[in-house]
């Protein structure tokens, strides 16, 4: 029996080794641990055993299953890390003449603090699919809510996602529950360009699932990151607002540090900007995602990286940032 063990985990790694991508990873799950594989077998197999061999046994079968679990896992993670191109910090720039893109800087400012607040950083695709950018979030096909994200159609049926939410059915679907991921990415959108919209921008989207979980929760982790971004309490506000994923929903304001909330183009002369909507996440989505709502809540929220960077480098007109414009860029100093 140990002998089986071990060479199950042997034979996991041998495989995983030859994974190139996510699905294949999968794909070596469902073999290795799901519910027709050898492992299963030899655990329902426990409760035919005398109790001697059950206590012999039981624990270490257990064991080598919760180990494979955990290399899966592992393995899933690496991957998504070396896909993760956003923060490569092996590329090697020169400081004289090079600097990181502000939106870089506080992506990986953003996903350091979730990271150490117990987030898995996930990555996701740019080109989605209907069903994970709506439908699997509660909007479906006639849904007024799909006007205020309205975005490019390709040819082949899929769309370029309109925010990073895509990414709560996908780890829901990988992970299962409790979960606590953070992805960050590109988003697009059909949008008119002013100051302050753009038709391409990054967000952050953030989920914890678990038991008990609670609004001053999301407040908290929402509040602790944008303290530790700018280095000191930043004044919010939380409005009633609304999203067909979440309910209750709300949007987050922040105090725009352009003008000091006094009013100007950038905040539309209201003083605050809008940063981040979210939310506890609606019963439909958990659905959706194979999630069970009985046991599992939870919140989730999507974070304007884009603008995220504007005000920490008071940067008033979004388009700068994707001009490519060295030098309005280097105006801001970044190094
Ligand atoms: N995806 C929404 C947007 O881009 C923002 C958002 C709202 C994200 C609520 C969430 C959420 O995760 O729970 O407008």
């Amino acid at each position: 029996m140990e002998e089986e063990l071990k060479k199950l985990i042997v034979s996991l790694n041998e495989e995983l080794k030859t994974c190139q991508k996510e699905a294949d990873i999968l794909n070596v799950k469902s073999k290795y641990v799901g519910k027709k594989s050898r492992i299963m077998e030899i655990l329902s197999g426990l409760k035919d055993m005398s109790t001697d061999d059950k206590k012999k046994y039981g624990s270490l079968i257990n064991n080598t299953k919760k180990e494979m679990e955990q290399i899966i896992t592992t393995s899933i993670e690496e991957l998504a890390n070396k896909s993760n191109i956003l923060f490569d910090d092996t590329v090697e720039y020169d400081i004289e003449n090079g600097s990181l893109h502000p939106v870089t800087i506080v992506a990986k400012e953003v996903t350091d603090i979730l990271k150490r607040m117990g987030f898995t950083v996930v990555m996701g695709p740019e080109m989605e699919s209907e069903y994970y950018n709506f439908e699997g979030l509660n909007i479906p096909k006639d849904h007024p809510a799909r006007d205020m994200q309205d975005t490019y159609y390709l040819d082949n049926g899929q769309l370029l996602r309109t925010h990073t939410s895509p990414m709560e059915i996908r780890s829901m679907e990988n992970y299962g529950a409790p979960l606590r991921i953070a992805a960050p990415g590109r988003t697009f959108r059909n949008e008119d360009l002013d100051a302050n919209h753009e038709n391409t921008f990054f967000q952050i989207e953030g989920m914890v699932i678990d038991k008990d979980v609670t609004i001053g929760n999301l407040i908290y982790v929402v509040q602790n990151v944008l303290r530790e971004i700018f280095k000191r309490d930043v004044k919010i506000r939380l409005r009633p607002g609304f999203f067909p994923f979440t309910e209750p929903s709300y949007e987050v304001d922040m105090n725009c540090l352009i003008c000091g909330g006094k009013g100007c183009p950038t905040c539309k002369n209201s003083g605050w900007i809008e940063l981040i909507g979210c939310g506890m996440t609606h019963p439909m989505v958990y659905k959706y995602g194979g999630v069970d709502h009985e046991v599992y809540n939870g919140f989730a929220f999507g974070l304007g990286l884009t603008r995220l960077a504007m005000m920490k480098y008071k940067i008033n007109d979004i388009r700068v940032l994707n001009s490519g414009d060295l030098r309005s860029l280097e105006k801001f100093d970044i190094h």
